[in-house]
């Protein structure tokens, strides 16, 4: 046994971090609520998402930190922007945001190791009244999911609240992308679908490290990857929307590592 990696790993491969580690978690889950808290000025009719992109970049360096996403597998941007029929990972550019326009901006930060994944819902201009309803649901859905998790629990009790709650609206789930684990790495077992049956996959044991981040979509919950072999769209061009918290199972229940502290994640819209 090497004491380099002397952290507890369940039958299924998930490790379990120790009670000191949901410190460094809450470091980099706060730093990333905090950028996309500041992201809200620069959303705007006219702005392109590279601009966003640009801000974000600049906060992330202006913290000290570094971004996850830059680097990875070829990434090259600090964040994903998707907007309106993009399901996640659109690539930020120079295409301007018009009035209406609904946008998924997912950041991805690392503070003294520790991997810090959230994403949220902007609006360009004025929000009409479907996408309006599609955003709610899509945050209530995620909030749902978290509601579920406590040691005993399983990965299926989450995915099943997640997909009731989403097809009594008569919405559907996306089935080709999936919350992961993630602690000191980016992504790692398990795969956290967002739809399931109670009581199956792995059962929620203290010191689990999590993203739930379930996309939505008005229509079918088919998608497509695009040329540029990063955006995911809905096959049916139907609106998409998307949240994403980083949690950590407590002996009580669930901490969430990316809550906003200016209270903004919740989609409510003046
Ligand atoms: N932040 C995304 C997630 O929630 C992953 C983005 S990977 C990127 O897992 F390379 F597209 F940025
Ligand atoms: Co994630
Ligand atoms: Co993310």
């Amino acid at each position: 046994m090497n004491h380099e990696n002397r952290g507890r790993l369940t039958k299924d491969g998930i490790r379990l971090y120790d009670n000191e580690d949901f410190v460094g978690m809450l470091a980099a889950g706060q730093l990333a609520a905090r950028i996309l808290d500041a992201v809200s000025a620069h959303i705007f009719v006219g702005q392109t998402t590279g601009a966003i992109d640009q801000a974000i970049t600049e906060m992330v360096e202006d913290a000290g930190a570094k971004s996850a996403t830059i680097g990875y597998k070829g990434y090259k941007h600090a964040s994903c922007i998707s907007v309106n029929h993009v399901v996640c990972h659109g690539i930020p550019s120079d295409k301007t945001l018009k009035n209406g326009d609904i946008l998924n901006i997912d950041v991805t930060v690392i503070v003294n190791g520790w991997f810090g994944d959230t994403s949220r819902m902007y609006v360009a201009g004025k929000l009409a009244r479907k996408p309006e309803r599609l955003i709610e649901v899509t945050h209530d859905a995620l909030m749902l999911g978290i509601e579920s998790v406590k040691p005993g629990n399983t990965f299926g009790d989450i995915g099943h609240a997640i997909q009731n709650f989403v097809e009594s609206h008569r919405m559907s789930v996306v089935r080709d992308f999936c919350g992961h684990g993630l602690g000191r790495v980016f992504h790692a077992p398990p795969n956290v679908l967002h739809y399931g049956r109670p009581g199956t996959g792995p059962v929620l044991k203290p010191g689990m490290f999590f993203t739930i981040e379930p996309m939505v979509n008005l229509g079918r919950p088919e998608t497509k990857t695009l040329a540029d072999e990063w955006t995911a769209v809905t096959r049916d061009k139907s609106l998409s929307a998307q949240f994403e918290h980083s949690v950590g199972v407590t002996e009580e229940g669930v901490k969430i590592f990316t809550l906003s502290p200016d209270g903004k994640f919740h989609p409510t819209y003046t």
